[in-house]
């Protein structure tokens, strides 16, 4: 059964690890997301974007395809299915179609707009027992065709957002999406520590998780952080590994083209992907 975040983000702090979200593009990368937490026993956050809702028919859809196959692959360890970077439609929707848990992006509206907004989204969340997740700060970089220009967030603006009783909240800290700059300044773990201060025991969020050295991805896990995206790094291996699989001429040889075989070696790479960042997350064996 899928389930809102809450639970397992708050024992995810408790136990100083973090949660990985995935984000989900197909059956394939749904299949190879959710076999892998279940091989490393690990709680597992599938991450949507409105345009992979889109691409996939919608989010009845997701909700029917994951539910069928938690069902189908005996999946036991906790799954929860996050609407990531939701508009204030989107994540309605979202929510009536069964997410258990959505993320509702205000980050580009004044602080009072953001607040507005956020504070009826933890009123419609609320009466449905569906997570929250709010943002503060504008993450850098391009998701989805949004771009971010980037900026640390006001430490006090984030208190502000996390009293409003949303369950988690992602502020910036010099993460982007995609892949870092070589001139990158690396993650502001001051501006972190002073959130982490301010906003009690709430589970932070960091976006961006492609990239970001080992060392940075634990020292923000120490400092609150118990929720990391990661979506580029699950692209690139993907498309590395299918490309490799077209030049060495295997799926034309034997019967002819099989989609199946064509799409097995991403599939194998999301998967190595996964079990590497669950590992270094610390959820590995959490479940
Ligand atoms: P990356 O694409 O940089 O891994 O970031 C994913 C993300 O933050 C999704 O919200």
């Amino acid at each position: 059964m899928l389930v809102s975040v809450k639970e397992m983000l708050y024992k995810a702090r408790e136990g100083k690890y973090a949660v990985g979200q995935f984000n989900i593009n197909n059956l394939e990368w749904t299949k190879a997301v959710l076999l892998t937490a279940q091989e490393n026993n690990s709680p597992v956050i599938l991450g949507v974007s409105e345009g992979a809702a889109k691409y996939m028919t919608g989010y009845k859809t997701i909700v029917a395809m994951v539910n069928g196959m938690m069902e189908s692959l005996n999946i036991t360890v906790p799954v929860s299915l996050h609407l990531d970077h939701g508009s204030y439609e989107g994540a309605k929707e979202a929510m009536a179609a069964g997410f258990p848990s959505i993320m509702f992006d205000g980050s580009h509206y004044a602080i009072a707009e953001n607040i507005e907004k956020t504070t009826e989204m933890v009123k419609l969340t609320a009466a449905k027992g569906v997570s929250l997740e709010a943002e503060v700060g504008s993450i850098g970089g391009e998701e989805d065709g949004v771009v971010g220009a980037g900026e640390i967030a006001d430490p006090k603006e984030c208190k502000s957002i996390a009293d409003l009783g949303v369950t988690i909240l992602a502020a910036g800290i010099g993460n982007i999406h995609g892949q870092y700059p070589a001139n990158w300044a690396g993650l502001s773990m001051d501006a972190l520590a002073e959130i982490n201060k301010l906003c009690g025991d709430m589970p932070l969020v960091l976006h961006g998780g492609t990239g970001i050295p080992d060392a940075m991805i634990k020292e923000a896990i120490s400092l609150g952080v118990s929720k990391i995206n990661v979506n580029t790094e699950c692209q690139l291996t993907f498309a590395a590994a299918t490309r490799k699989y077209i030049e060495s001429g295997k799926d034309l040889q034997g019967k002819g083209f099989d989609p199946r075989k064509l799409l097995g070696p991403g599939f194998e790479a999301i998967k190595a992907t996964v079990k590497e960042k669950m590992d270094l997350f610390g959820s590995t064996n959490q479940a």
